[in-house]
């Protein structure tokens, strides 16, 4: 960390501290308080909106501008010139593959694509209508219960199984928790395949014919992947690290990421996108919509607008927009109504005073469900397609933490409102 000088608290009666500063690559500096405890004082910051909570070389974000970055390189270039397995190479171990260092990680990650043969008797515990997330958090954190040979977390070997591990049955178990709900068989994975193409052949291909997605498809989805690799710490991420710092291991650290990532204010707004623009129905509605969203008196929110860093768009969501119009060209669904009233909303909305004050933009979900439901994907199956993508990231900022000299057990503390001291009354005597 770059010294930026020190920050000087004063209170009370002449009490002061001085705290460093310091500066990273890029971004804000920060104000070190770890000595603060000496004072007596805890800082108070419900939701970490102005904390910091790790030094991290993974992903950059610049809030104001709309910057995004994996390793230096921005979401937009990696979109455009790489595929997902480059990406997931980059998040691990910080550049990008050659072309054989990436068929080495591809051949890694492809020999992990199949679970354990009893775990296909999990999902037989099921109701066939239960949500594929709820499902997803169960099965990933099981996988703990199989894969003993690679749980020492201070073994770097170990760390890197477990990830390629994870990277590897994420996508194969969304897709068997999809088929179950349909009451499809599971589809084995197919190593020849990409990444991509393996995960839509295992969502939608059957044991009777022939399966294969169109390139344009198979680009569409491999990019909306790389769109969800990282980003930052996020939410799920810090429960990710949180978990993590604790020791516990890597499959039980991503399925409490899992969890985290359902709520509908992080990776689940993009299934309530979708049935947002399903309650609104038509752009003559969108006007009505909006009153209701600026209405202090009803708490309905624009899903897939605002964001606690991105104070301007979404860089992904631009992304999302443009891949949006390749699929709906590519499936000739260019006149799909939804995205239309998407469109019009997103219109309507960023020349609206409130949203403007407010400075909220479409992010990632706006576009994202609107994409996958013209891939045939079902709203419920949305937040588990985020979590395929995002798997690699908990994992990369996972192994960054352990490998992290620095690292010890987060335990925040708080600012306690509750009863003062008093005596326990024998229930006789209670009112
Ligand atoms: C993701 O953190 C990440 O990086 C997450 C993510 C990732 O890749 O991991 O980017 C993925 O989670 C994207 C966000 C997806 N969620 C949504 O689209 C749900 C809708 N968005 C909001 O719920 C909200 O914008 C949050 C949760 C995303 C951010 O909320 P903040 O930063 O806590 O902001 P806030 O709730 O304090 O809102 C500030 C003001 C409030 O108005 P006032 O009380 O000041 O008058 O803006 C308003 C809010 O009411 N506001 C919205 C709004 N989002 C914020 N008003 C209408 N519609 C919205 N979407």
């Amino acid at each position: 960390m770059q010294s930026k000088g020190i920050a000087t608290l004063t209170w009370g009666e002449g009490k002061s501290i001085e705290l460093p500063i310091y500066g990273g690559a890029l971004g804000p500096d920060v104000i070190d308080i770890r000595q603060l405890g000496k004072t007596g004082m805890f800082t108070y910051d419900p939701g970490f909106l102005a904390t910091a909570s790790c030094q991290s070389r993974i992903t950059f974000i610049d809030g104001d501008i709309g910057l995004l970055y994996y390793r230096g390189y921005p979401i937009e270039q990696l979109a455009e010139h790489c595929d997902f397995m480059e990406v997931c190479y980059l998040l691990l171990n910080g550049e990008l593959p050659s072309a054989a260092q990436r068929q080495q990680f591809v051949t890694k990650v492809q020999t992990h694509t199949m679970v354990h043969d009893q775990l296909l008797s999990f999902f037989k515990g099921f109701r066939r209508d239960a949500h594929p997330m709820a499902v997803m958090v169960g099965v990933v954190g099981a996988l703990s219960a199989f894969y003993h040979d690679s749980l020492d977390i201070n073994n770097a070997e170990h760390r890197a199984t477990s990830a390629n591990r994870l990277i590897a049955k994420v996508p194969t178990i969304a897709a068997m928790c999809y088929r179950y709900n349909m009451g499809l068989p599971f589809m084995y994975p197919q190593n020849h395949m990409s990444y991509a193409e393996n995960f839509l052949y295992m969502m939608f291909a059957t044991p009777c014919e022939p399966y294969k997605p169109s390139p344009v498809i198979v680009r569409a989805f491999d990019r909306i992947l790389t769109l969800h690799a990282d980003h930052e710490q996020n939410a799920s991420t810090s429960t990710v690290r949180l978990a993590g710092s604790s020791g516990a291991n890597p499959f039980a650290c991503i399925s409490a990421g899992i969890a985290a990532l359902w709520g509908p204010a992080h990776g689940g707004a993009n299934e309530a996108v979708l049935k947002q623009l399903a309650e609104i129905g038509d752009v003559s509605q969108v006007p009505a919509f909006i009153a209701r969203v600026k209405d202090k008196n009803d708490s309905v929110r624009l899903m897939g607008f605002g964001h606690r860093v991105y104070k301007n768009m979404d860089p992904r969501a631009e992304v999302m927009r443009r891949t949006c119009h390749e699929v709906l060209n590519e499936l000739g669904l260019h006149d799909d109504p939804l995205f239309k009233l998407a469109i019009e909303l997103e219109r309507i909305a960023l020349s609206d005073s409130y949203f403007i004050e407010k400075k909220l933009y479409p992010n990632v979900d706006f576009y994202s469900g609107i994409v996958l439901r013209a891939l045939g994907i079902p709203t419920s199956m949305f937040t588990a397609i985020f979590a395929v993508g995002r798997t690699v990231g908990w994992v990369s900022q996972w192994t960054e933490m352990i490998a992290d000299p620095e690292y010890k057990i987060g335990r925040p503390r708080q600012l306690y409102q509750g009863q003062v001291k008093r005596d326990v009354l024998p229930i006789g005597k209670r009112g």
